[in-house]
C-alpha cells in the first residue's frame, strides 16, 4: 500500500515544470500521485508528461470527452491525503480564497476535505499584492498550509520573493504534514480542523472575521524567528546546550501567524511541537542556526532572536568518540561562535526591524540594554530568570521590553503565548515610529 494518496494540482507559472520533480520525489518516498492541472498549466508542460509518469489520466477538464470518470471531481478529492498544489498562482489562490469553482482543480478543492498545502510562484509584485494577501490569509484562516515562495531573480529577471521554494524542501513539508497529521491519529479532514478551532466563538468572532478585523494587523510582515536551545557538539556522543524548551520562541511565531505574517522559524532543540501554519527550519548548532538564519533573512521584514544560542563551542570535537583512559580531569578548548543577532542587525536592509531577547540573573536592565546597545537592536526583551515562572521550560514568562527609544514596558507574569502578543503589539508600535 502506497504510504499517502497525493493529489498534485498544477497552475500557469513558468515553474510548472518543477511539478514534475516534486511528483518524483513523491513518488520515490513511497507517495502514489494523482495528477490535475489547470487549462493554462498546459501552456507550459503538457498532461502526457505527468499521465506518462502517473499511469494515470490527468484531468484538466471534467467535460472532455477523453476524461474517463464522469464524476471526476468528488472521485479525485474524495480518494486523496493531501491536496497539493505546486506551482500557485495569484489567480487559484484568488480561487480558492473565494469559493469559485470554475474548472476540475477548483471544484476539487471544493469538494475536497483532505489537507491542502499551496506552494505559491509569481511575479514579486502580484505576491506583495494586498488582494493577493488577503486571500493568502484566508486561507490560512481556513486551514490551508502554504510553502512560502523565497527570494531570488524571477522569471520576468526581477529579482525579489515570489520564487518557488526548493522543490526537496516542498515535498519535505508536505510529508511532514502528512506524518504529524497520521502520528496525531487526526481524520484529515482540514475543515473539521478549522470547526474544532472555531468552537465556542461566535460568527463574529470566527478566524476568518478576525482576519480582516484588528488581527490582520501583520499582515504583509515576514517574521523570521529563531526558537529554542542549540547544540554543540564535544564528540559524536556528547555535547554542550541549555535548557530553552522552545515555549516562548514557538508563542511568538503563533501569535503572529495568527495576526497574518507570514513565519518562518529557525529552531534549535526544542522540547515542544512547533505550531501550524509557520514553515519550520532546523539549525542545531549556532553554526547550521546562523547559516538558516542568513538564507532566510531576505525575505524578513522583522527578525526576532528568542533562541539561547552557544556563546562557544568546543574546538575540535574528534570523529571519534573520547575515551576516558583513568584521566581525573579534562580541558575542553572553546571557541567564539558567530553571533546570528549582531550578524543580521549588521546586515539589516531598510525598514528590518531586529529584536533581541535577554535571558539574565542580576542586573537584568543594564545588560539588556548594554545587549541592545553593542548589537544595534530596535528592541531587546529582557527576562529575569531568577524570577517565580520566569525563563527557561516555563509556560509563563517576566519581563520587560526596552526599546532603542528609550521605552520600558514590565510585563508582570502572564503565559507566553499573551506575552508574545505583548512583544508583537511592540513591534507593531515600533513600526509605525
Ligand atoms: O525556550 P524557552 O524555554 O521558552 O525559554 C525562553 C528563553 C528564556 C530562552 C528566551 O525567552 C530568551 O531569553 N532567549 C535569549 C536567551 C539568552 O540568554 O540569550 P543571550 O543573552 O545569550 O543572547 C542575547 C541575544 O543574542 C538573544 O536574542 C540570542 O538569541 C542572541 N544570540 C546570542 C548568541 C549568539 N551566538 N547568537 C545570537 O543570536
Amino acid at each position: 500500500m502506497s504510504k499517502f494518496r497525493i493529489g498534485l494540482g498544477v497552475t500557469g507559472g513558468i515553474a510548472a515544470y518543477k511539478a514534475i520533480e516534486v511528483m518524483r520525489l513523491l513518488q520515490k518516498a513511497g507517495c502514489e500521485v494523482s495528477v490535475a492541472m489547470t487549462r493554462h498549466a498546459t501552456e507550459f508542460i503538457k498532461p502526457l508528461t505527468f499521465r506518462a509518469l502517473t499511469d494515470q489520466y490527468v484531468i484538466v477538464d471534467d467535460y472532455d470527452p477523453a476524461n474517463p470518470d464522469p464524476i471526476a471531481h468528488i472521485n479525485f478529492s474524495q480518494n486523496i491525503d493531501l491536496l497539493l498544489i505546486v506551482p500557485a498562482t495569484a489567480n487559484i489562490i484568488a480561487k480558492f480564497a473565494n469559493g469559485v469553482a470554475d474548472d476540475f482543480l477548483t471544484s476539487t478543492y471544493l469538494a475536497s476535505t483532505a489537507r491542502v498545502m499551496i506552494a505559491p510562484a509569481m511575479n514579486t509584485t502580484m505576491w506583495e499584492q494586498p488582494a493577493t494577501q488577503r486571500n493568502i490569509a484566508l486561507l490560512k484562516a481556513d486551514g490551508v498550509r502554504f510553502v512560502e515562495p523565497v527570494a531570488g531573480e524571477l522569471a520576468c529577471k526581477t529579482v525579489g520573493t515570489g520564487k518557488l521554494e526548493d522543490v526537496e524542501n516542498i515535498v519535505s513539508q508536505a510529508l511532514s504534514l502528512l506524518e504529524t497529521t497520521d502520528n496525531r491519529q487526526q481524520t484529515g479532514d482540514r475543515r473539521q480542523e478549522t470547526r474544532d478551532k472555531n468552537q465556542g466563538t461566535s460568527p463574529s468572532e470566527s478566524p476568518v472575521s478576525s482576519l480582516l478585523s484588528h488581527d490582520s494587523d501583520l499582515l504583509g510582515e515576514h517574521i523570521l524567528i529563531t526558537v529554542g536551545g542549540t547544540r554543540e557538539a564535544i564528540d559524536p556522543v556528547r555535547f554542550i546546550s541549555n535548557h530553552s524548551s522552545g515555549k516562548m520562541g514557538f508563542a511568538v511565531a503563533e501569535a503572529a501567524a495568527a495576526r497574518g505574517a507570514d513565519v518562518t522559524v529557525v529552531s534549535g532543540v526544542t522540547s515542544v511541537e512547533p505550531p501550524e501554519n509557520v514553515k519550520v527550519v532546523r539549525g542545531i548548532s549556532a553554526k547550521e542556526m546562523h547559516e538558516a538564519v542568513m538564507k532566510e533573512l531576505p525575505n524578513a521584514t522583522v527578525f526576532i532572536g528568542s533562541a539561547a544560542v552557544a556563546d562557544y563551542r568546543p574546538a575540535n570535537a574528534p570523529a571519534e568518540k573520547i575515551k576516558k583512559d583513568g584521566k581525573e580531569t579534562m580541558s575542553l578548548e572553546l571557541v567564539k561562535t558567530p553571533d546570528i543577532l549582531a550578524d543580521v542587525s549588521k546586515n539589516r536592509t531598510n525598514g528590518l526591524l531586529v529584536i533581541g531577547f535577554a535571558a539574565e540573573t542580576s542586573d537584568v536592565i543594564e545588560y539588556a540594554r548594554s545587549k541592545m546597545e553593542k548589537k544595534g537592536l530596535d528592541m531587546v526583551v529582557a527576562n529575569d530568570i531568577t524570577k517565580d515562572g520566569a525563563g527557561f521550560n516555563t509556560d509563563t514568562n517576566v519581563a520587560t521590553i526596552i526599546t532603542k527609544n528609550g521605552s520600558e514596558t514590565d510585563l508582570p507574569k502572564m503565559p507566553k503565548r499573551e506575552m508574545a502578543d505583548r512583544i508583537l503589539d511592540e513591534i507593531i508600535r515600533l513600526r509605525k515610529e
